[in-house]
């Protein structure tokens, strides 16, 4: 649905402007609508010791399990970036939130909106951004 994804998006750039990237300089916002119908958001939080630190997918998704615990799924998602100067970023999220995503997401077919080159806004199901991906035996669901 436009609205939903749009509104995702508006949350996700509002978002970046809580992160916490002194050394990148690329802040990114992360939204997500949880298959329960709430929002949640997370922005990315760097540390001095630079392999700490936290993508802000990681930080959307902690904010839905705090909220809703093992029940927590993701139905859309949504990111944005933008450079010190408040200029956006075309990207696509890494491939370690791309794995975060596919293990909360209710199915592959969950879409993920981006800004990508030209100004553009792609929207890429999780499947695609990352096929095969990992899952436990435990957790396979008819694979
Ligand atoms: N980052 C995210 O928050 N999400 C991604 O999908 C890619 C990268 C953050 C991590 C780091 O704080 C900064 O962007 C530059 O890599």
């Amino acid at each position: 649905m436009t609205e939903e994804r749009d509104r995702l998006v508006a949350a996700a750039q509002d978002c970046c402007r809580s992160a916490h990237a002194p050394y990148s300089g690329f802040h990114v916002g992360a939204a997500i609508r949880s298959v329960a119908g709430e929002t949640y958001t997370g922005t990315n939080v760097e540390n001095a010791a630079y392999p700490l630190g936290n993508c802000a997918e990681a930080s959307a998704i902690a904010a839905g399990v705090t909220a809703e615990g093992a029940r927590f799924r993701i139905a859309e998602t949504a990111v944005w970036a933008v450079d010190r100067d408040r200029r956006a970023l075309a990207f696509s999220p890494c491939g370690g939130c791309r794995q975060r995503i596919r293990e909360f997401a209710v199915d592959g077919k969950v879409s993920v909106h981006f800004p990508w080159q030209g100004g553009t806004l792609r929207t890429v199901v999780i499947d695609e951004l990352l096929p095969y991906a990992f899952e436990l035996p435990s957790s396979r669901s008819g694979r």
